[in-house]
């Protein structure tokens, strides 16, 4: 594990070595493992992975949980650089067919939560039966909206990071731990 990485024009330090992104994924997982445990093959979980970010931490949950489930995917977009647009962009719409399943939304990060009401108030027009949030970090000192985020692995402060499928335009998504902007 490096101590600095360079992408594009900026450095960055490590902040999270994957080792302890692991551990806090088996907590989730577990969580998860026991709270979908009644989900049946007729009535399977949508995990629903937002695509880039969330590729890794999809990933390694399908490794760690153990009830019936469906893998979709859809890409909303919103950050250029380091910095939020503030404009939530569908880039691959929701999959169909989805009234009347549970959804669980598997993030890589809540920053403003933009993102994650926009994808609610999408899941909730297509008339699913429940939905859930399932992200691997949340910057919870800038997380201000009514979304309840039922599955956090890890909180970090209101700083950018990268790796372990985040990205720095485009950059860093397969480096395996997590650095932060070194200003
Ligand atoms: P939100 O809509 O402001 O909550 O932003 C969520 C999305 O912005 C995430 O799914 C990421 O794709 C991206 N994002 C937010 N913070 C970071 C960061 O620190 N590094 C890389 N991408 C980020
Ligand atoms: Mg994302």
């Amino acid at each position: 594990m490096e101590n600095k990485i360079h992408l594009h024009d900026k450095s960055f330090k490590i902040f999270i070595p994957n080792e302890d992104i692991e551990k806090a994924i088996d907590a989730v997982a577990a969580r998860l493992n026991q709270d979908y445990a009644s989900s049946t093959d007729e009535d399977p979980v949508i995990l629903l992975c937002t695509l880039n970010g969330a590729v890794i931490f999809a990933a390694e949950l399908l490794k760690r949980v153990n009830f019936p489930l469906v893998l979709k995917a859809c890409k909303l977009s919103s950050y250029e650089g380091t910095s939020t647009t503030g404009v939530v962009k569908t880039e691959i719409p929701l999959p169909d067919n989805l009234e009347g399943k549970k959804v669980l939304i598997v993030e890589d990060i809540v920053d403003t939560g933009g993102t994650i009401v926009a994808l609610t108030e999408q899941l909730k027009a297509k008339k699913v039966a429940d939905v859930r949030v399932c992200t691997l970090l949340l910057k919870k000192d800038v997380y201000k909206k009514d979304v309840k985020l039922d599955y956090v692995a890890m909180e970090i402060p209101n700083r950018f990071i990268v790796g372990f499928g985040l990205d720095y335009d485009e950059l860093g998504r397969n480096i395996k731990d997590i650095y932060v902007l070194d200003e």
